[in-house]
């Protein structure tokens, strides 16, 4: 029998369907609300309580600390997956046979040049340049060299673009870095794997061969996996609501490049190694660090802490702290820092302030540790949560499209001034 949600509202009742999804997850359908109503709405700052969408993508429940892609596990893909197959099960649904992933990685290497004119436009970067503002300029001056990757009428035009962009924005991350480092622009080698390669393009000195190590691409591998989808994050929901208005799968990501910047959203891992270093400098009370988290009246947060959905923990972060002692391990590499967030992670969980509120470390807290330790500076961090990022964009987008969505465009409660009259200048 199907579920209804009675409102009241100055006594007169009105009915709504109640939908559930396949996890047993339900929600309230409004959509015919404004117009039974005679026009009254919801108001849900932050979004927190409002389904933008129905999703068949990632699921993943904040209270039990359960992450997975279209129904796979994150520890079994992060465990037995590479990036570029998670990409595939992402985007459309299932885990490729061996031909359909030699297919789509062969379709992405045919399209991994990037125009020369766009090295004009990196160049009239400076130095300076934070690489997330390089990469989202870049990602949309894209559309010009890539006209017909906007008007995607058709599957087939759609996988064009997917493919095009998956090849592109590799080799934008790699010379977003390079161009940081004052390293010439290098292409890579298309005959190593996706992530083998982006390494490869992102390191190999002029002057010198690149010299592949499989513990490095296999850190990154499960670094980018674990990052590969969260479903409706604030980046995601900005790239499906640009793209809801047709403006084309270069332009909405462009868009979410710019969301994943913030220091809420992807920009955490920065700023998480940034606290833990002025943590050792201060010369590691990581107490004093507490004390300011939790004293109201100082603007700090402990970075990598909390999460608008995940209120027990973050199933990536453990994965990634295991692997963080892996890495640094194998690569024979010791990291005070590490301690430093070991020992804080232990004292904010055993502290009310952060036990009350359910914080607990998220996917960013440990992970600037393993890129610190594979060589890639921290103003990459964001870029290479982006890199991973990617495909759950891609997928999100292209539900949106296939399911034909409207353009998104939330309503408001207007709080301002009621209508007035203009007054002349020499009157105000
Ligand atoms: N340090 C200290 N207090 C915190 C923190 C923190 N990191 N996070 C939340 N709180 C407190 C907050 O002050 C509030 O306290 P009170 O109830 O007394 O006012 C309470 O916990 C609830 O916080 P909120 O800001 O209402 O929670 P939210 O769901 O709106 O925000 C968050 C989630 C991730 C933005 C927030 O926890 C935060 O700013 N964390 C630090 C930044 C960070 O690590 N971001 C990465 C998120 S994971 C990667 C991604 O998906 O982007």
């Amino acid at each position: 029998m199907s579920r209804i949600a009675t409102l009241e509202i100055d006594g007169k009742k009105y009915e709504f369907p109640i939908v559930e999804g396949t996890e047993n997850e339900i929600a309230i359908d409004i959509k015919s609300l404004r117009g039974s109503t005679g026009g009254i709405t919801t108001l849900d700052p932050g979004y927190k309580n409002t389904g933008s969408c129905e999703s068949a993508i990632t699921f993943l429940n904040g209270e039990k600390g359960v992450l997975r892609y279209r129904g796979y596990s994150i520890e079994e893909l992060a465990e037995k997956a590479n990036f570029l197959e998670v990409a595939y099960l992402l985007i459309f649904g299932e885990l490729p046979t061996r031909a359909q992933l030699d297919k789509f990685h062969s379709d992405i290497k045919a399209q991994s040049h990037v125009d020369e004119d766009v090295k004009k436009i990196l160049d009239g970067f400076p130095k300076s340049a934070h690489p997330m503002g390089v990469l989202s300029s870049l990602t949309s001056a894209l559309v010009a060299f890539n006209p017909s990757s906007v008007n995607v009428d058709s599957e087939e035009d759609m996988y064009n673009a997917i493919v095009r962009i998956l090849a592109k924005f590799p080799v934008l991350t790699a010379w977003a870095y390079r161009k940081r480092a004052g390293l010439p622009l290098d292409y890579g080698d298309d005959s190593l794997g996706y992530v083998d390669n982006f390494l490869k393009m992102m390191f190999k000195k002029p002057n010198g061969e690149y010299a592949s190590d499989k513990k490095v691409v296999d850190a990154l591998d499960k670094l980018l996996i674990l990052h590969a989808d969260h479903e409706q994050n604030c980046s995601t929901s900005t790239v499906r609501i640009v793209g809801s208005s047709h403006a084309g799968l270069f332009a909405s990501l462009s868009a979410g490049i710019n969301a994943l910047w913030g220091p809420l959203h992807g920009g955490a891992n920065q700023a998480v190694i940034e606290m833990l270093e002025a943590i050792k400098e201060d010369g590691g009370d990581t107490k004093k660090f507490m004390a300011k988290a939790k004293d109201k009246e100082d603007p700090f947060r402990l970075m990598g802490f909390g999460h608008r959905v995940y209120k027990n923990f973050d199933p990536r972060a453990k994965i990634i702290k295991k692997s963080a002692d892996e890495v640094l391990e194998s690569l024979g590499i010791q990291d005070e820092v590490l301690d430093i967030a070991k020992g804080l992670e232990r004292e904010a969980l055993e502290d009310s302030y952060f036990v009350d509120r359910k914080l607990y470390p998220n996917v960013d807290f440990y992970s600037g540790i393993i890129y610190r330790a594979l060589g890639i500076p921290v103003e990459m961090f964001t870029p290479m949560f982006a890199l991973g990022r990617l495909p759950g964009w891609i997928a999100q987008w292209r539900e949106m499209r296939l399911r034909k969505e409207p353009i998104g465009r939330p309503r408001q409660v207007y709080i301002g001034e009621t209508q007035r009259s203009f007054k002349p200048i020499e009157n105000r």
